[in-house]
């Protein structure tokens, strides 16, 4: 029923190993507790914002409140689409696409993370390459970005597996610590050389003006 009103909760992205699709309200518990398990080696860190120090209650509630934000704030302009990873009907991780004046600048930006135990079995390159899908197939876009800590190799193999190009350094606070980060993107005609067939888009018709694409073949 909520979809009617934010059809959102519709948009999914399959691929024959695993979906993307926002989570519901009562999905999150679960992905709460992939978090708990663990993402990452506490000894790394590899986002900038390092939300996955914070105590458990804390971090909690400061990822429900994230999931909420991004559905809240959400306007054409500037956008954050949570994807949740599921496999077999279970959330396994986050694959979020952002972009800004998204109509004009046809970029988009990609943040992601599995738990523990789902990492290194394929499962990023797959998911990576959904949401590509959805960017270049579904919504147009011309120019995908990533960016990962030197130290990464995980989202630095991800990146370079899908075919993307290094286009730069910068730095970032991390732990309070400058810390080197690459930035990779990915073109539209490069995405096209490796464009796969087995990826189905469904629910983005009535998604289309939430992504600032008024037109079908804007
Ligand atoms: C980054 C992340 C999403 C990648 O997902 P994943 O399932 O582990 O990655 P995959 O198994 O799909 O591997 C993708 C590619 O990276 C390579 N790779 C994966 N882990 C690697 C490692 N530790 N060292 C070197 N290469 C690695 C794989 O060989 C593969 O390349 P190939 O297709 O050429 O063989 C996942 O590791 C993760 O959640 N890490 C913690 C959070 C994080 O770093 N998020 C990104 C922040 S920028």
């Amino acid at each position: 029923m909520l979809a009617n009103s934010w059809p959102l909760f519709e948009l999914s992205v399959r691929t024959p190993r695993l979906e993307l699709r926002l989570a519901r309200d009562d999905e999150l518990p679960e992905l709460l507790d992939v978090i708990d398990r663990g993402i990452h080696d506490p000894a790394t860190m590899p986002f900038k914002n390092p939300w996955t120090d914070l105590p458990r209650a804390e971090r909690e509630r400061s990822s429900l409140q994230w999931w909420w934000r991004q559905r809240a704030s959400w306007t054409p302009q500037d956008w954050t689409w949570c994807g949740t990873v599921f496999v077999e009907g279970h959330p396994i991780g986050s694959q979020d696409l952002m972009a800004s004046n998204f109509s004009t600048s046809r970029q988009v930006r990609t943040g992601s993370w599995l738990g523990r135990e789902y990492q290194g079995r394929g499962f990023g390159s797959e998911m990576r390459a959904a949401v590509l899908h959805l960017a270049f197939e579904g919504l147009g876009a011309r120019t995908a970005r990533s960016g990962a800590f030197l130290d990464n190799l995980a989202s630095i193999g991800t990146s370079r597996s899908l075919g993307y190009r290094d286009v730069g350094r910068t730095t970032a606070l991390r732990r309070g610590e400058q810390a080197a980060l690459v930035i990779f993107e990915l073109d539209r005609a490069e995405w096209r050389e490796r464009r796969r067939d087995d990826i189905e888009i469904v629910g983005l018709e009535r998604c289309r003006e939430f992504f600032g694409l008024a037109e079908p073949d804007a």
